[in-house]
């Protein structure tokens, strides 16, 4: 599993809030085979290990005595740096009749606000993914309504609407398609989209930042 390995960007992270949360560490369907790898987390070298009954066991590389907590949700393995509270809900995960499909995990070099921003960002969308989700000659961002709740830690983008071309796999023509942003985690948001097949229900798609460390990030799709 690649990691970075250059000092100069692997400081340890200082910041309390993001230690003390869960971090995905890969789909548990990917991870490598072999009993121990290593992997990073905020600047932080990782041992990860299988054990005997299936699951996983983290610890720090710099201390492997001390245990990390973990959490298989989602088809990812989670940890934590510090003592994270319960880690959210993703209601559509347990619905009967969705396919649970883990699409990637990539590399990038930028820094985990920057990915999180460029999910968030419609705007994005005709210059990076032209023919598929838009064209460079419909390029607005229609206003759309944001709300957040503190109790509930999360931040929503909604009537969120953009012509696509070619909107799913089996669009015949283009079509306004409706959207919704759900960001319930520094690192992690979800992405509701209208399908033509099953009106009454959204199309999801979640993707969970590992922060390697200030510049490197591994996007879990
Ligand atoms: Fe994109």
């Amino acid at each position: 599993m690649a990691v970075v390995s250059d000092a100069q960007n692997s400081a340890e992270c200082p910041d309390r809030v993001l230690l003390d949360l869960w971090h995905p560490i890969g789909a548990t369907t990917e991870l490598p085979s072999r009993r121990q790898w290593s992997d990073q987390l905020l600047g932080v070298g990782l041992q990860v290990e299988r054990i005997a009954d299936g699951g996983f066991r983290v610890s720090r590389q710099d201390d492997a005595e001390v245990e990390l907590p973990v959490r298989e949700r989602f088809g990812y393995l989670w940890t934590s740096l510090g003592e994270p509270r319960e880690l959210f809900d993703i209601p559509e995960a347990e619905e009967s009749g969705r396919r649970l499909l883990h699409a990637g995990s990539i590399m990038v070099h930028t820094s985990a606000g920057c990915g999180m921003e460029n999910f968030l960002d419609m705007g994005h969308f005709p210059f990076v993914h032209p023919g598929v989700l838009e064209d460079e000659t419909r390029t607005e961002v229609k206003d759309y309504t944001v709300t957040s709740s503190v109790a509930d830690h999360e931040i929503w983008d909604t009537e969120c609407v953009f012509y696509q071309p070619q909107a799913a796999m089996d669009s015949t023509g283009g079509a306004e398609v409706n959207y919704a942003y759900r960001v319930m985690h520094p690192n992690g948001a979800a992405l509701f989209k209208s399908n033509s097949q099953q009106p009454d229900r959204f199309d999801t798609v979640a993707l969970f930042i590992q922060p390697l460390d200030e510049e490197h990030i591994r996007a879990h799709m």
